[in-house]
């Protein structure tokens, strides 16, 4: 270790600045984020600094005195070289205060690192000046980690501190601090449901300590298929989980970001092959949480797009247990951007309509044919490849023109992924040429023809040349 990290109290501590630029502005942020009082001294303070701190702050402006310094835990010298830095470095270290003077790290006592403030988290991290880049590249990094309510978290959990010690024995205190961070009462808190929290917390606490008490579920949304399109919170939630219960359309990739020791339960299912009836799915939730664990149901795009995530959270929450939801890119909007296609677009369509084409068997899709081809809108189908015949006839048999544009997407977002477009009476050709078989969307209307893929005259040129 090349420099000892220290966290000062600068609360409501005067903190002289010397210096009235840009430079000596940034260190007042900084220090004022920590609850400091900044006492700008210089000749010449930049009318801005005034502007932003107006009372907030004092502004001496002159060339600093040993009497300006007097009592300063730590001092800043942000000026020019010729304003002789080391002058004013001298000066206060004689004051009793740690320097830091900006761009002179021979000059300092110490070096402000790369923070990241979360309230009662602060994380400092610093490279001694070998690799600035790579420091902020690792913030952000570390910064993606966190929940954003995290602050608030530890707060609520320091209001508990003493509450658990008159509670919880020695032994089980840090069992108990390590379900409480993974479990429902931190659930709710970070969800900003404060009053849910605490009657959590209560209820976990006033509960016999070797009944520790259900986990909680998380139905999470995976996205389509590209990690990068997972969110913040599902991916934290997927290195937390104790438990992960995923769908067929979860990708390995995905999968491969969860701790190496959680349960990894396939309940996917493909269609009309129930793998696992969905009751199962539910009772295997409930179970895992009631071992206490944190469970993570993982889902393809959003769980409340044809996900059944609505039924799951009923169920869940119908046994008692703590249940939060977070979204995800659903494959309509994740297949539209990869094949640079909007789904509204003023020229072409002012409004975009998600649809199942599931059904059973050879049944057709049971849908409003006539409406949706009235719309004259953006129809997306989810789950359509196998009755693409049937909803490409009834929507011209209902009125829709068979020259409307289609696009199909399938494995959108993966490597995988294959586009293909052409009109809607050869929407069957399409798909058949280009082997599609799923998971495909197809996308109905205008923007389809917007669609970066072949058309089926390239198919089959393709085709030709291979052959
Ligand atoms: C049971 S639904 C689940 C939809 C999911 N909840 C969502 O929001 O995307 C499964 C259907 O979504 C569509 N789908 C999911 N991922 C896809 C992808 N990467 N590319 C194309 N379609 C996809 C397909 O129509 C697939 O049959």
């Amino acid at each position: 270790m090349k420099k000892y990290p220290l966290f000062i109290d600068l609360d409501n501590r005067r903190t002289p600045i010397i210096g009235g630029g840009v430079a000596a502005l940034r260190k007042a942020r900084l220090v004022a984020a920590a609850g400091a009082r900044p006492v700008f001294i210089w000749p010449d303070i930049d009318p801005e600094i005034e502007r932003e701190f107006g009372d907030a702050a004092e502004y001496i402006d002159c060339r600093p005195a040993a009497a300006d310094l007097a009592g300063a835990r730590i001092v800043f010298v942000a000026v020019e070289d010729g304003d002789d830095p080391a002058r004013w470095a001298e000066l206060a270290k004689t004051a009793g205060a740690l320097v830091n003077v900006v761009d002179r790290p021979a000059l300092c006592d110490f070096t402000t690192p790369s923070i990241i403030d979360r309230g009662a988290l602060v994380i400092a991290i610093s490279t001694d000046g070998a690799g600035p880049v790579f420091g902020r590249d690792l913030r952000a990094r570390i910064e993606a980690m966190l929940p954003a309510r995290i602050g608030a978290l530890l707060d609520f959990a320091a209001g508990y501190r003493d509450a658990v010690k008159a509670k919880i024995g020695e032994g089980g205190r840090r069992a108990f601090w390590e379900r409480f961070f993974k479990g429902p009462v931190a659930a709710k808190a970070l969800a900003g449901d404060e009053a849910g929290a605490r009657e959590a917390m209560i209820e976990t606490l006033n509960r016999p300590q070797d009944a520790p008490g259900p986990g909680v579920v998380h139905i999470v949304g995976a996205g389509p298929g590209d990690p990068d399109l997972l969110t913040l919170k599902a991916f934290r939630l997927i290195q937390q989980a104790d438990v992960i219960l995923y769908d067929r359309l979860v990708s390995n990739e995905i999968l491969n970001l969860a701790r190496r020791d959680a349960d990894r339960v396939y309940v996917g299912k493909a269609k009309a092959d129930h793998a696992v009836p969905q009751e199962d799915i539910e009772a295997r939730m409930i179970a895992f949480a009631r071992e206490g664990k944190m469970v993570v149901r993982l889902k393809g795009g959003d769980p409340f797009v044809f996900g059944r995530g609505g039924e799951e959270l009923e169920a869940v929450r119908a046994a008692g247990i703590a249940a939060a939801v977070t979204p995800g890119v659903t494959a309509a909007t994740g297949c539209a951007a990869a094949a640079g296609m909007a789904l509204t677009h003023r020229d072409a369509a002012q409004s975009v309509t998600f649809v199942t084409g599931h059904a059973k068997g050879d049944a057709e899709p049971d849908l409003d044919w006539g409406a949706l081809a009235a719309l004259k809108n953006t129809l997306v189908v989810y789950m359509g490849v196998g009755k693409a015949a049937a909803i490409a006839g009834n929507l011209i048999r209902c009125g829709r023109s068979a020259s409307t544009p289609v696009a199909v997407i399938e494995n959108g977002t993966r490597p995988e992924q294959i586009i293909v477009k052409g009109a809607l009476g050869e929407l069957p050709a399409l798909i058949g040429r280009a082997g599609v078989k799923g998971p495909a969307l197809l996308v109905i209307g205008e923007v389809a023809a917007m669609a970066d893929g072949d058309t089926l005259s390239q198919l089959l040129e393709k085709e030709r040349l291979v052959a």
